[in-house]
């Protein structure tokens, strides 16, 4: 079997995780636990996101998180949903930004409040503009395995928004199972379909661990030669959106299994658990890693 040498791990904890957790975590929290994954060697971290506060609550304090953070090597990047999102994100000076579509209309409505043509028109100025600025953009799709209100997902339909996003000027699609229903079957017809036109490294997978299905459908995107995986420390989170969906693939879990199979990643196991119990104390939740647990 082919897997790649080396997997860029995508820590969105800090945002997929805390965006949906019950309490709201302060500014000064939020920083430590960034600050505590880098220092665990993660290079690429989610830190928030400009969305609308009375949506998102929990994100209101990203201004100030961004502007807090340390210079360095690490990318710190975040959500913009429209212009506003994006200007909020350069005043801060944040270098790299997502946008996130969905694959079907129905979670499109009701995640940013308008259809998925309407979302990518509102795209088009956030990612011109933010090239034009030296900032990249990386582009989300969710629900590509299935969607709390419409079901299944045709691979095609996946496709199309893969097509339009890439030509936009998104240098990569993270493909988000959001409700977390794929399995290896249908993770590998999906990523059949996509392979077909779109080269591995324009691809990235968001696992939400709902069925406990997670860590198999990223075994069998490496199988496919895909090398960037989303993943949240603890298992944090889920999506206000999508009711039931529980956290994505806990980080620890991800590097558990990449040591298995001799794939680099960079990151220290240990302090990434110590930074996944901090967070889960200041929550009063259970750590949702099954390594961290394993580990006390
Ligand atoms: P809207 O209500 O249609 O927007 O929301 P609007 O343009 O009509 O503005 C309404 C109000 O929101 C105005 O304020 C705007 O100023 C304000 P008011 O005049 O009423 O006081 N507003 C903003 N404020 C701050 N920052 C902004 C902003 N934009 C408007 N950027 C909007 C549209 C997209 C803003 C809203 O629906 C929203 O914020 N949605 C957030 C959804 C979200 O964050 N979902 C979770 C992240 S996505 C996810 O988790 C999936 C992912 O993980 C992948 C996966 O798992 O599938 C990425
Ligand atoms: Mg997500």
């Amino acid at each position: 079997m082919n897997y790649p040498t080396s997997v860029k791990i995508i820590e969105v904890g800090p945002r997929d995780g805390l965006q949906n957790e019950k309490v709201l975590i302060d500014v000064t929290t939020k920083l430590a636990l960034i600050n505590q994954l880098a220092n665990a060697g993660i290079d690429y971290i989610e830190a928030g996101s400009f969305v609308s506060p009375k949506w998102v609550p929990q994100m209101a304090g990203s201004d100030e998180v961004f502007t807090k953070l340390p210079k360095g090597t690490t990318t710190y990047a975040a959500l913009t949903p429209n212009m506003q999102g994006l200007q909020r994100a350069m005043a801060c000076d944040v270098k790299e930004v997502a946008v996130f579509a969905a694959a079907s209309e129905s979670f499109s409505q009701k995640n940013i409040n308008c259809t998925i043509d309407d979302s990518l028109e509102r795209f088009a100025p956030v990612i011109s503009t933010a090239i034009k600025s030296g900032i990249a953009v990386r582009g989300y799709i969710s629900c590509v395995l299935g969607c709390p209100y419409e079901g299944t997902i045709a691979p095609d339909q996946v496709a199309e928004l893969t097509d339009k996003l890439l030509t936009m000027g998104c240098y990569e699609v993270s493909l988000g199972d959001t409700i977390g229903v794929g399995t290896p079957g249908s993770t590998h017809r999906l990523l059949e379909r996509l392979l077909a036109q779109f080269p591995a490294d324009k691809l990235a997978v968001h696992m939400h661990d709902t069925y406990g299905q997670a860590l198999a459908n990223i075994l069998i995107a490496l199988q496919h030669g895909i090398s960037v995986i989303d993943s949240s420390v603890a298992g944090l989170g889920g999506c206000p959106y999508a009711n039931g969906a529980s956290g994505n693939v806990a980080t620890e879990d991800l590097v558990y299994m990449l040591d298995g199979l001799g794939i680099d990643h960079g990151v220290d196991l240990q302090a990434l658990i110590n930074a996944g119990n901090r967070i889960c104390a200041k929550l009063d939740r259970e750590n949702g890693a099954k390594v961290a647990r394993a580990f006390q």
